[in-house]
């Protein structure tokens, strides 16, 4: 997925900043086994293990994974793959944040880490949800196909009801579920390039070299009425959180 952690952590810092919030909602207590999945760098599976939970990150990328060991040595950190995975000690919650969107079919997901709840354990997450940089989106899938590129999407973004169902179908029941705008700053001029560069690099694998830069400049136009605005290109994520436990 995300293949360089150094510009992951310098350029995409909004994605932990806003995570952190959800770690108030997981309130980890010490002692508790928490599988953080999708964690990236390790950023948040050090803040929930903060005050003594034992946390086990795991991200499919084997960069992030080494980034993640090389800053928390004390953690434990594996790659696997989020729509297939187990492990032999249960765990008290799961902790996702911005990462389960990148899992196809979803229901692999919720299966796995249902399975490797004990008995009472809780699943907290964030995705995005519908309409999820959908003016990115747009614009973007707009311009591939004014230059003949049909690429198929990565990205799920349930709403809240479909989501919801999903999660009960994986014998979790849900307490709370709420899908909401949250605008995010993208830093600097180059926010929304950064941003697509970092993020929809599956969309634009097939674009050779000599056309990104036109198209990269295609896609600023076409969404800079709707993102940009007082020198702040603002990517248009919704999110849906969901807080859900293992009868
Ligand atoms: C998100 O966090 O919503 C997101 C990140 C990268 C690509 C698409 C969505």
């Amino acid at each position: 997925m995300f293949q360089d952690p150094k510009r992951y952590q310098a350029k995409h810092y909004y994605v932990t900043a806003a995570g952190a919030d959800l770690v108030e909602v997981l309130d980890p207590q010490a002692g508790e086994r928490i599988l953080d999945l999708g964690c990236g760098t390790g950023q948040l599976s050090a803040q929930i293990a903060a005050d003594g939970a034992e946390v086990v990150g795991i991200d499919l990328s084997a960069e992030m994974v080494e980034a993640a060991r090389d800053q928390f040595p004390a953690l434990s950190f594996v790659v696997g793959d989020a729509g297939d995975f187990s492990f032999a000690e249960p765990f008290d919650a799961v902790f996702s944040n911005a990462a389960l969107h990148w899992v196809k079919p979803p229901e692999a997901a919720l299966v796995c880490l249902a399975a490797c709840l004990g008995p009472g354990g809780r699943f907290v997450a964030e995705l995005g949800g519908a309409r999820n940089v959908a003016t990115i989106r747009r614009g973007l899938i707009d311009q591939l196909a004014a230059r003949g590129f049909y690429p198929q999407s990565p990205w799920y973004f349930p709403s809240l009801g479909e989501y919801a169902q999903l999660v009960e179908q994986a014998g979790l029941r849900v307490a709370y579920a709420s899908h909401f705008p949250r605008p995010t700053p993208l830093a600097g001029e180059s926010g929304l390039r950064d941003w697509l560069e970092m993020f929809a690099g599956v969309l634009t694998e097939g674009v050779p070299p000599s056309m990104r830069e036109e198209l990269f400049a295609a896609v600023e136009d076409a969404v800079r009425p709707a993102l940009y605005s007082d020198g702040v290109w603002r990517a248009d994520y919704w999110r849906l959180r969901v807080v859900a436990y293992k009868e």
